[in-house]
C-alpha cells in the first residue's frame, strides 16, 4: 500500500491528527489494542479508581490536607500531579497509571534521595523497540524501559520523616534476579503473543508484546510461583514435631514487598482422629510505628507518620526458612495435618476478596 494512503487510512481510522498530550488510554488503544486490553488488567489501570484507594485519600486528606493528596496522586494519578489536575477533571487523570505516562518519561535518577522523573508529554513516546516507525506518534528508544529503573519512582519511597515506606526497588537491587541481569519486566512484563498494533492500521516492526497487565500479589499464578512449601513431621515422645519449609523461590523482591501492611500468613492445623483440634500461625509482613512508638495499622498512616519497622519477618528472596511446631498428639494416634498460606491485602478492604487470598495448601496423614 502506497505511503499516502496509508496515512490517510490512519487519520480516518485513529483521529491521530487532533489528539492532546497526555491523551487517555483510550486514543492509545485504537491502535495498541492487545496492550491495552492487558493494561486494562492491571492494578496500574485500577490505581486511581479503586474504592480502596479512594477511602484511604479521604483519610489521608482529613489527617494531611492538601499537601497529602497531592503525594497520594503523585503515584496514584501521576499524570494528574503533572498537568495540575489535582481535582481531577481529566478522564486521563482517573487513568491511574497510563500508558502517555510511562511512555512520556524520558529519564530517571537516583542521585539522591527519592527517584527523580523527567517526563515529557507530547507526540514521541519512548519505549524499546528500535526499529518501530509509527506513523501516528515519534518515538524515541529508551535503555530506562529495559530496567528496573521505570519502576522504581513508584515501587521505592522514603516520606517526609526518612523512614523508607515502599522498597522494593532496593529489595530487588540486591536479589539474586537482579544478580543475574533481570529487572522488574522479566517477571512482571513477560513477552507473550499478540500484536503491538492492530494489523488492521499498520505492519509492526515486531512481533509479540510485553504483558502490561503486570500481575503481582492479586494474581494467584504469580503467588504460587513465589513461594514453595514443604511439610516434614517426626514424633519426639508425646509431641508430634512439624517443620514447615517455606521457600521465596521466584519473587525478585522480599516476600510480601511494597505497602507495610501487606501480610503473608502461615497456618498449621492438626486434628486427631479424637477429635482434637490444634492451630497455630506464623506471620511475615512488618511493623511499622509512628514517633510515639504507636504501630500503625492503615495505609495513609504508613505514608504520612511511619518513622521505623519495629519488626520485618519476611521472606527475602531466595531465602528458605524452616518453621518449627509442636502438637500434643498422644502416639499411634492418626491426625491429618493441614498448612495454608494466605496473603492480606490490605486492613481497609470491604470485601473478603480485597482483603486476602488463600493460595497455597497442604496436607498429610500422620500417625
Ligand atoms: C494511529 C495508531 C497509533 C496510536 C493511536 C498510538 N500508536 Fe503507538 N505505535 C503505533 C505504531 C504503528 C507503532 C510502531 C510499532 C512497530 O513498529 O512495531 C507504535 C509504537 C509505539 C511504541 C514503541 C516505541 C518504541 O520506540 O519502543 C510506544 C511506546 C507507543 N507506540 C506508545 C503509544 C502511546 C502511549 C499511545 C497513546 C498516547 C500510542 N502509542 C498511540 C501506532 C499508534
Ligand atoms: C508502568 C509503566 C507502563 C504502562 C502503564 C504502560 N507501559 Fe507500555 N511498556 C512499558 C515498558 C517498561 C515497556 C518495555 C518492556 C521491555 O521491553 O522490557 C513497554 C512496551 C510498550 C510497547 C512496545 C511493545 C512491547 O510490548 O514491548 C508499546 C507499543 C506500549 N508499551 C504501549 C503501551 C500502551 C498503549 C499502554 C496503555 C494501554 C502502555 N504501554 C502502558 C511500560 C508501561
Ligand atoms: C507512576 C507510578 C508507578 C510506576 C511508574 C509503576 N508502578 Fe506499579 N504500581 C503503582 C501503584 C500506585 C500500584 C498499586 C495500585 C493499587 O492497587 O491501587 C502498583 C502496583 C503494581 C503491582 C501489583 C499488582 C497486583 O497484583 O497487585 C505490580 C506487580 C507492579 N505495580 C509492577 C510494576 C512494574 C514492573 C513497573 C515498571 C515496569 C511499575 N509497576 C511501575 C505505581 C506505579
Ligand atoms: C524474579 C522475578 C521477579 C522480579 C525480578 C521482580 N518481581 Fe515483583 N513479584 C514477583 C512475584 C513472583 C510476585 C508475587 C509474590 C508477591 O506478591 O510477593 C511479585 C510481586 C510484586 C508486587 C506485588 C506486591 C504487592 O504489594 O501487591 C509488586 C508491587 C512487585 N512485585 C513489583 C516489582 C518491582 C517494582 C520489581 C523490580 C524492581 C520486581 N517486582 C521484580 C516476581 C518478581
Ligand atoms: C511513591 C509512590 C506512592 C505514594 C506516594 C503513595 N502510594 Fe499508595 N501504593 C503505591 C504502590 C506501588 C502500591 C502497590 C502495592 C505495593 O507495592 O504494595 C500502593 C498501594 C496502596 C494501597 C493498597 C491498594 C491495594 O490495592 O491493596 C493503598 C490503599 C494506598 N496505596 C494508599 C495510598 C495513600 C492514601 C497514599 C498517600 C498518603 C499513597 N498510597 C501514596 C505507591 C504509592
Amino acid at each position: 500500500m502506497p505511503g499516502y494512503l496509508n496515512l490517510i487510512l490512519l487519520a480516518l481510522s485513529a483521529g491521530a491528527t487532533d489528539w492532546e498530550w497526555p491523551a487517555s488510554a483510550e486514543v492509545c488503544g485504537r491502535c495498541h489494542r492487545a496492550i491495552h486490553e492487558a493494561w486494562k488488567e492491571s492494578a496500574h489501570a485500577r490505581a486511581m479508581e479503586s474504592r480502596l484507594f479512594q477511602d484511604a485519600l479521604e483519610l489521608a486528606e482529613q489527617a494531611g490536607g492538601a499537601p497529602a493528596r497531592r503525594l497520594c496522586l503523585g503515584c496514584h494519578s501521576p499524570v494528574g500531579v503533572r498537568v495540575g489536575d489535582l481535582g481531577l477533571r481529566l478522564k486521563v487523570s482517573w487513568e491511574g497509571i497510563t500508558c502517555d505516562y510511562c511512555h512520556s518519561v524520558r529519564e530517571v535518577n537516583l542521585a539522591d534521595g527519592n527517584p527523580r522523573v523527567r517526563v515529557e508529554f507530547g507526540p514521541v513516546k519512548s519505549g524499546t523497540l528500535k526499529e518501530a516507525s509509527p506513523v501516528a506518534h515519534g518515538t524515541e528508544y529508551s535503555e530506562v524501559h529495559r530496567t528496573a529503573l521505570i519502576c522504581a519512582p513508584c515501587h521505592e519511597y522514603r516520606n517526609s520523616l526518612g523512614f523508607a515506606v515502599l522498597t522494593t526497588f532496593s529489595e530487588w537491587k540486591v536479589s539474586p534476579a537482579a544478580a543475574s541481569g533481570s529487572a522488574c519486566q522479566a517477571c512482571h512484563m513477560a513477552r507473550v503473543a499478540g500484536d503491538v498494533v492492530d494489523p488492521k492500521i499498520q505492519r509492526a516492526s515486531h512481533t509479540g508484546v510485553n504483558l502490561h497487565s503486570m500481575p503481582g500479589s492479586h494474581s494467584l499464578e504469580q503467588l504460587s510461583r513465589a513461594i514453595g512449601a514443604r511439610l516434614l513431621t517426626s514424633r519426639d515422645g508425646g509431641q508430634l514435631k512439624v517443620i514447615v519449609e517455606l521457600t521465596n523461590r521466584a519473587a525478585g523482591h522480599k516476600v510480601p514487598t511494597g505497602s507495610p501492611l501487606r501480610q503473608l500468613r502461615l497456618q498449621v492445623e492438626v486434628e486427631g482422629y479424637d477429635g482434637r483440634r490444634y492451630t497455630e500461625q506464623r506471620t511475615y509482613g512488618r511493623v511499622t510505628v509512628d514517633a510515639r512508638g504507636k504501630t500503625l495499622g492503615l495505609e495513609h498512616e504508613v505514608f504520612l507518620r511511619g518513622v521505623r519497622d519495629v519488626s520485618d519477618t519476611r521472606l527475602l528472596a531466595g531465602e528458605k526458612r524452616q518453621e518449627q511446631f509442636s502438637f500434643a498428639v498422644p502416639p499411634g494416634l492418626q491426625a491429618t495435618l493441614k498448612a495454608s498460606l494466605t496473603y492480606y491485602y490490605s486492613p481497609m478492604a470491604r470485601d473478603e476478596r480485597q482483603q486476602k487470598v488463600t493460595f497455597l495448601q497442604l496436607r498429610q496423614l500422620v500417625k
